[in-house]
């Protein structure tokens, strides 16, 4: 995203020519970010050549998969929804972990027959369910056990995964339980220790003590897992965080873990590979102002981009093209939806806005549309691949026809 001649384009097109042809609201994702963002990734932790499984629930279009697909990447699934688009998008099979607490018979007994690379299992529960089916079906399954590190990933509490009070994993004496218990087992094949501590993480201290909590544990256990699944949580900057995490220091400590543990690490990451192609163009239907501020009521609305209504998200908006005028007063960017939490971001200062002008909402790649909803009977928007000059409708905007 950048301005030419006060103009914003997303790679070599214009969002008012976007926006005009295509309507809106509309997400546009750009390959060559998404490109960047793959190899920046592969190539900080080449190193130690992990399995790196893109995290489908941040972005379920069936067509980005297929691109990044292309650059080797695996898939980490959390439903028989997920698990199916993978497979669809060319996956190997070899290269998909599923995670989640709840999953059902069918989506196990689905997994089975795909012949996934791995089970993660959430709970003792779990592991015997995975045992009753794969021995029903008489085959010996491949899984691993999701341990709950108690590890505070200081980040925003709603997306927090690895403290001892949330839902996730298992804790170290139920974790040792089940290992006792797979030992046992004809047809259970233990291979993998997975954790994830949350999402959104800058810091890396976390992911170090996590990665001390894992060490203790297996030097307990004694076992020799074939894989370490060390989850996501990649934290990007939003513009407002100038930072974002810090591979290779990352990687240096998984390095050192390395050292007495001959394990291939799997990633489960998805907002650092998918967050920052997508921006969300959306018009502005009408301007309204009070004594202290001016609405900007958008056309796109929380049921399109829910993290701001949902965890407080602040994600830049700029305008498709610059006046030069500023207006120093605050501007509320908001959505038609009736609800007070309707709303984008506040923003003093803003270039001077019109109606009918198109504004974009950047960073929105990942849990943009896959959170998307139809509240209010809205349809769900359309999505674009823009590459170069080119454009492909990746997901065709949904039709009254489609709800009603
Ligand atoms: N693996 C597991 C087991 C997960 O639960 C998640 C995300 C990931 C991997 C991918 O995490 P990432 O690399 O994208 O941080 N809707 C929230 C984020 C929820 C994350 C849920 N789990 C948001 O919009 O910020």
């Amino acid at each position: 995203m950048k301005y030419f001649n006060k103009i914003l384009k997303i790679e070599n097109l214009s969002i008012d020519k976007i926006a005009k042809k295509f309507k809106t609201p509309s997400y546009c994702y750009s390959y060559n970010q998404l490109k960047k963002n793959i190899q920046n990734f592969k190539k900080s932790f080449r190193s130690i050549s992990p399995l790196i499984c893109f995290s489908v629930k941040s972005n379920a279009n069936i067509n980005l998969i297929k691109e990044i697909k292309k650059f080797g990447l695996g898939a980490d699934v959390v439903s028989m929804g997920e698990l199916m688009i993978a497979l669809k998008a060319g996956i190997n099979p070899k290269k998909i972990v599923f995670s989640g607490v709840g999953k059902t018979p069918r989506e196990i007994e689905f997994a089975i027959k795909k012949k996934i690379l791995l089970i993660n299992a959430e709970s003792k529960s779990e592991v015997i369910e995975i045992e009753r089916i794969a021995k029903l079906k008489k085959k010996s399954v491949n899984i691993g056990i999701r341990l709950n590190p108690n590890t505070d990933a200081k980040t925003l509490t709603q997306i927090s995964t690895g403290k001892k009070d949330d839902k996730f994993g298992v804790n170290d004496k139920i974790f040792f339980e089940i290992l006792k218990y797979c030992k046992n087992s004809k047809n259970l094949n233990l291979q993998c220790l997975s954790v994830h501590i949350g999402s959104q993480i800058l810091n890396n201290k976390p992911y170090e003590k996590m990665l001390q909590v894992i060490e203790k544990i297996i030097n307990k256990s004694n076992y020799n897992f074939k894989f370490i699944d060390l989850g996501g949580g990649m934290g990007i900057s939003y513009g407002q965080e100038t930072k974002k995490l810090n591979y290779q220091k990352y990687c240096i400590a998984i390095k050192k873990f390395l050292k007495n543990h001959k394990s291939k690490i799997i990633f489960e990451p998805g907002r650092s590979i998918i967050g920052n192609t997508g921006i969300l163009i959306s018009k502005i239907i009408y301007i309204k102002k009070n004594d202290k501020k001016t609405f900007v009521i958008l056309d796109a609305a929380m049921n399109d981009l829910m993290r701001p209504a949902l965890y407080g998200a602040k994600h830049k908006i700029l305008a498709s093209k610059k006046r030069s005028r500023k207006i120093n007063l605050t501007h509320e960017f908001v959505g038609p939806i009736c609800e007070s939490t309707d709303k984008f971001i506040s923003l003093n200062n803003f270039h001077e806005l019109k109606e009918k002008d198109f504004i974009t909402i950047c960073d929105v790649g990942a849990y943009g549309m896959s959170l998307s909803s139809n509240y209010n009977v809205r349809l769900k928007p359309l999505e674009l691949l823009i590459r170069g000059s080119k454009v492909k409708i990746i997901r065709k905007r949904q039709k009254y026809k489609d709800l009603i």
